[in-house]
Parts: C-alpha cells; sequence; structure tokens
C-alpha cells in the first residue's frame, strides 16, 4: 500500500506531479479558457463579489496565503486569509458580496466547518476547496472546487498542499477571466505554465540526494530558522511547520523584510537559517533585497541553506549550502520552492527514527473546536 517507499509521507511526497497536474485537469475547455461549470454557482453572483476571505488551519492556511499574493493580483479583488478558529470571534466584515473560500483537505476540521457555516449565517457565497468527496465541509458549502490529490494518509500534508495551492490559482484565474481584469488576458498563459509544473517537481524531486544528506547531518540541531519574501513567507512558515510536526524541533517561519525587526537577534555563530529565494525575475527587486538578507545573516555566523532558482548565481558566494530549483514564473514558485524542505524534514525525522507518518499528539483531522 505504500507503492514501494518506507512511509506514505514519502509515498505522497513522490506523488506531487500527479497530485498537481490531475487538479489542473478538465478545467479549461477546447480553446483553453478556464470553465469551472462544477461550481454551478451564476456567473452573476461570481462577478459581484467585491472581497475574498479565505479561511483554513495549519498547512491548508498557508496555501491560503500564498492564494492571497496570487488571487490579488489576478482579480485585484481584496484577499483576506483567515485562521478558520479565529474568524468567528473577530466579528468579520462578511455580506452577499464575500466569497468565503474555505480550504481543508479531509472536509472534517471542525474549526473550519464552524467558520464556513458561520459566513453563510451572514450571507457569503462559500466555495469549498476541498480533497475529500463527500465530506462535511463541502456538504456545507455552497459550490466545491475538488483537489484531486487522492488519498493523504501520512498526517503532515504534503501533496494535499500543493493540490490547494493549484486549485487557488484556477479559481484565481476563473475569476480574473470572469470579471475581465487587467490580467484576464494572462490567464491563458499562467495555466500554460502550470502546466509544466509537474514535470519540473518530477526533476526536483530526483535532486534531493543532498538536502537528505545535510538533514541527515542535522540530526542534532535544536532549532532551525526558514525566511521568506512575498509567496516565499508563506513555504518558509510551511517548512517551519513540517520541522515541528515531523522533528519536533524549534522551528520559525518569518517574513525575510521582517528580519531587521527583531529576528536578526536569535543569529549566533551555527544558527541552520533556510532561504526561499524569490526568482530574479520577481518584480521590485526582491530577489536583490533577500540576497541581501543572506548576506547579513552570513556575516554574523549563520549557517545558509538557500533554496534558489537554477542559474541564479548571486546567492552563491553568501551560501553554506545552494538547493536549486528549477525556474517558473514567481508567483507559482511555492509548489516547487517547499518540495525541499518537506524532504528535509522528512529526513530529520527518519534520522531521529521517529514516526514520519504518526507523529506525536497529532491528529490528521481534528474533528473538535
Ligand atoms: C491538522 C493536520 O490537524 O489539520 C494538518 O495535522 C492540516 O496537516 C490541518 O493541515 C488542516 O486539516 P484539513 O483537513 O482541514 O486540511
Amino acid at each position: 500500500e505504500k507503492g514501494g517507499y518506507d512511509t506514505f509521507m514519502e509515498k505522497e511526497i513522490n506523488e506531487q506531479p500527479q497530485a498537481v497536474g490531475d487538479t489542473l485537469l478538465g478545467r479549461t475547455d477546447e480553446s483553453g479558457a478556464l470553465s469551472l461549470d462544477e461550481l454551478r454557482i451564476p456567473e452573476e453572483k461570481l462577478r459581484q463579489v467585491d472581497r475574498i476571505t479565505i479561511v483554513a488551519c495549519g498547512t491548508a492556511a498557508y496555501a491560503g496565503m500564498v492564494a492571497k499574493y496570487a488571487i490579488e493580483h489576478w482579480t485585484r479583488i481584496p484577499v483576506e486569509v483567515a485562521l478558520a478558529h479565529e474568524f468567528r470571534y473577530c466579528d468579520p466584515i462578511v455580506d452577499e458580496r464575500t466569497l468565503v473560500v474555505s480550504i481543508s483537505q479531509s472536509g472534517e476540521t471542525m474549526d473550519t466547518l464552524m467558520a464556513v457555516k458561520h459566513a453563510r449565517d451572514l450571507g457569503a457565497l462559500t466555495i469549498s476547496i476541498c480533497n475529500t468527496h463527500g465530506s462535511t465541509i463541502p456538504r456545507e458549502s455552497d459550490a466545491v472546487l475538488y483537489t484531486h490529490a487522492g488519498p493523504e494518509i501520512a498526517v503532515a500534508s504534503t501533496k494535499a498542499f500543493l493540490a490547494q495551492i493549484t486549485a487557488c490559482y484556477v479559481l484565481g484565474l476563473y475569476l480574473a477571466q470572469l470579471r475581465g481584469g487587467v490580467h484576464a488576458d494572462n490567464a491563458g498563459q499562467v495555466m500554460s505554465e502550470l502546466h509544466e509544473v509537474p514535470g519540473k517537481i518530477d526533476q526536483l524531486l530526483h535532486t534531493m540526494g543532498r538536502v537528505r544528506e545535510i538533514a541527515r547531518f542535522m540530526a542534532d540541531t535544536r532549532s532551525v530558522l526558514f525566511l521568506g519574501r512575498q509567496v516565499g513567507f508563506p513555504v518558509a512558515m510551511e517548512g517551519a511547520l513540517k520541522l515541528k510536526e515531523l522533528a519536533y524541533i524549534h522551528a520559525e517561519g518569518f517574513a525575510a523584510g521582517e528580519l531587521k525587526h527583531g529576528p536578526i537577534a536569535l543569529i549566533e555563530p551555527g544558527q541552520p537559517v533556510f532561504i526561499v529565494v524569490p526568482g530574479p525575475d520577481t518584480p521590485h527587486g526582491l530577489h536583490g533585497k533577500v540576497v541581501s538578507n543572506i548576506q547579513e545573516i552570513r556575516a554574523r555566523g549563520a549557517r545558509t541553506l538557500v533554496i534558489a532558482e537554477e542559474g541564479d548565481e548571486a546567492v552563491v558566494p553568501f551560501a553554506d549550502e545552494v538547493i536549486r530549483v528549477p525556474h517558473t514564473s514567481p508567483l507559482l514558485q511555492p509548489l516547487l520552492t517547499v518540495v525541499p524542505l518537506q524532504v528535509f524534514a522528512l529526513e530529520l525525522s527518519t534520522a531521529k527514527g521517529l514516526d514520519v507518518d504518526q507523529p506525536r499528539n497529532l491528529a490528521k483531522s481534528v474533528t473538535v473546536e
């Protein structure tokens, strides 16, 4: 049942090309335009949406954070990401023109379910992004956009995360197309770039030998920091979450720009820091800014583990290790950059002799509030 792999998590990491590919399948028509008939929400209602709130927990919430950057850019609709368990208690601003998008692998997370019910009571339009057919959250929502990652058994989410991000991109591009925003014309081009991602993940998965080696050397590490910027920020937090969940190591993800406002005080000689570097073609010179951050922490003795695109030579002088990912357009990068962080956490957990698929104290789906 583990398909020749030692753990479900390893199997599921390796199924990620297919999870992304299958989630894209059937979501465009012959002309290449997005068509989401499955939503069964009148287009008119979707055109009226003037605010989007994403509700989710854990890894699914990080998928939501990635989605915020992409959906806002493509649609110019303001997107807020709320942890589902906070949403109901913050007197949320929601009305009939609000689209509440829930993200849940299991479709059974009680916190997320209660957030969806609350949103519906307030009159919002609700769409569930979910991996489990017939589960509760899709049934309680106006519409569902299924991720097609296949069953995810390991408690720590991997392929569902990539499928959730993919589904969010599809939804964002569909809304952009529907509303004819500035980026509507680009939707087809982004879709064709997305179709290239599964092959790139596959390629990446074949180059994880060094990441595994680094993880094994770090079995005694007590703390690891993760930095990222823009869409790399939720990736940094997801990398930290994987390490907490699987290897019980203190880990924190920061926005790289926040470094000088506090976290840099944590840097002492030998402190390992992963840095998720935006591609050199990321707007607003973000690549150079993150390279400066690497330089700053390296000067203070950090051990810099840099995740950067192939061909990005600017990082080399400041990196103790460079982990290469294939090129893709900036907003799509999380589908690639998170993969080495998943493999790192898996391998470190294994090196410590821990139960990778069922980490202590955690449940695959939390059905109590
Ligand atoms: C946690 C799981 O309890 O719930 C995480 O351990 C998951 O892996 C989170 O991200 C949310 O679960 P779901 O099923 O709503 O996506």
